[in-house]
């Protein structure tokens, strides 16, 4: 099998990136880890790529000193890694919107709320002080506008009584590793497509990956 290379872009922790390296094990997997990329090289998500023997590459954005020549870096390092699709994993730089467009329809992030709602950072306590009782996990395509993309697959879970930002932040996070390489997946396979700003589907496996719930 021809797998599509991946490149992944993270920022820290990691654990949404190691959800996606352990499911390209699997030989039904279609997609392989052809590099991970930081803009921040103390990263520990970089130590966990490197000991699962994947290419690692750490892009300062403090030392690149702008927004356009981190992308530009990136970009280029994408290109020599011959990447196909993009993931973003914890990444928590803003791109311009030329890197975006050179990639349109190609890189994907996840981000931890039910998007539109909760864009940004500290999803989790905007969550629990908007009172929602539903919460959760978004993929979706990336676009010139910050986590405002053609949402792809959600993931939800309850508010429970008593949840502060860590209890739900703990319950969200499996179901992102859950659901990132499943969407992953079915989008190297080209079962997942962005036209027009709108989300298609090839088929009912791949559109049924758009809601994951839990409990
Ligand atoms: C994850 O919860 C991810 O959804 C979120 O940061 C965390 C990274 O954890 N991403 C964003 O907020 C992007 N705007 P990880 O490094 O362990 O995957």
């Amino acid at each position: 099998m021809n797998r599509k290379r991946v490149g992944i872009l993270i920022s820290g922790r990691g654990s949404n990136m190691a959800s996606l390296i352990e499911a390209a094990r699997s030989e039904s997997c279609v997609y392989e880890v052809a590099c991970v990329i930081s803009n921040r090289p103390d990263a520990r998500g970089l130590q966990l790529a490197k000991n699962a023997g994947i290419n690692t590459i750490a892009l300062d954005h403090k030392s690149l000193g702008t927004r356009e020549a981190l992308d530009e870096a990136m970009h280029e390092a994408l290109l020599a890694n011959k990447v196909e699709f993009v993931a973003c994993a914890g990444f928590m730089r803003i791109m311009t919107a030329d890197f975006v467009a050179r990639w349109e329809g190609k890189i994907i992030n996840i981000h931890p709320s039910l998007l539109p709602l909760f864009k940004g950072v500290d999803t989790h306590e905007h969550a629990l002080r908007a009172g929602v009782r539903v919460h959760g996990c978004s993929v979706h395509f990336v676009s010139a506008e910050l986590d405002a993309g053609a949402i792809i697959a959600q993931g939800v879970v309850k508010v429970l009584p008593g949840d502060d930002a860590d209890t739900l932040a703990a319950r969200v996070l499996p179901i992102e590793h859950k659901l990132y390489p499943k969407v992953l997946n079915a989008l190297a396979e080209g079962r997942i497509r962005l036209n027009d700003n709108l989300v298609e589907f090839t088929d009912d496996d791949a559109a049924n990956l758009s809601l994951l719930a839990a409990g």
